[in-house]
């Protein structure tokens, strides 16, 4: 006798999840998969961004203001060591490393401009999203690193920011290494201060 099993978000969710983890951490096709052909991947894709969207990305403004100190501390570091290498003195700290989740890094990413949409993600434009720019599977997948690096260039000191190993081309600025100081006047804005308080005023029903 064949029993009914009505399906919810939640088990068709599980099943990509079950498929997606035996792949990627087993490498194994799992019977799971099975279940879902490429079409329902998409699908659950999209879900998956439409959720990053709305919670860290460019959904509502309040997601990337948040990481506006985070933001301001690589910038303070950077300015740092590029006084310091301007000077001919010592740089006193060489590397920094800082660990945290693609929830941390994605907001940060979102507030330097990258990954940007003409049109917000929503629950009825997938169709016209197929080539989207805000792929989380592809922004922040398992181990995401952001590197930030400066060189000291004949033509002044150059900042190369890599995604996951890849250089990246921050907006608005074409070359994969920029001036640094161009990378300082493209996000001067931000640059000028967080202003947090009116960050905890915003009604994100609104932004
Ligand atoms: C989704 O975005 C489109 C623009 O691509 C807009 O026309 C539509 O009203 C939006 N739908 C919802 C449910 O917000």
């Amino acid at each position: 006798m064949a029993s009914k099993i009505w399906l919810t978000l939640d088990l068709v969710e599980t099943v990509f999840y079950l498929c997606a983890y035996e792949f990627t951490i087993r490498g194994v096709n799992s019977p799971w998969c099975r279940l879902l052909d490429d079409a329902d991947g998409q699908v659950m894709e999209y879900s998956g961004d439409l959720k990053q969207f709305w919670k860290r990305g460019f959904g509502h403004d309040i997601n990337s203001k948040a990481s506006c100190i985070l933001f301001h501390d690589l910038f303070k570091r950077l300015d740092t060591a590029a006084n310091q290498i301007k000077s001919g003195g010592r740089v006193s700290e060489v590397v920094m490393v800082q660990v945290g989740h693609a929830e941390t890094l994605l907001p940060l990413l979102t507030l330097l401009d990258l990954f940007k949409d003409d049109v917000p993600l929503n629950s009825s434009n997938f169709a016209s999203h197929r080539g989207r720019a805000f792929r989380t599977g592809v922004i922040v997948p398992y181990a995401a690193n952001l590197l930030m690096t400066l060189f000291d260039c004949p033509d002044g000191l150059r900042l190369q920011a890599r995604l996951n190993e890849r250089p990246l081309t921050l907006p608005g600025l074409d070359d994969l290494s920029p001036l640094y100081q161009d990378v300082r006047k493209r996000y001067k804005q931000l640059l000028q201060g967080c202003d947090q308080d009116t960050v905890c005023m915003m009604d994100s029903s609104k932004n």
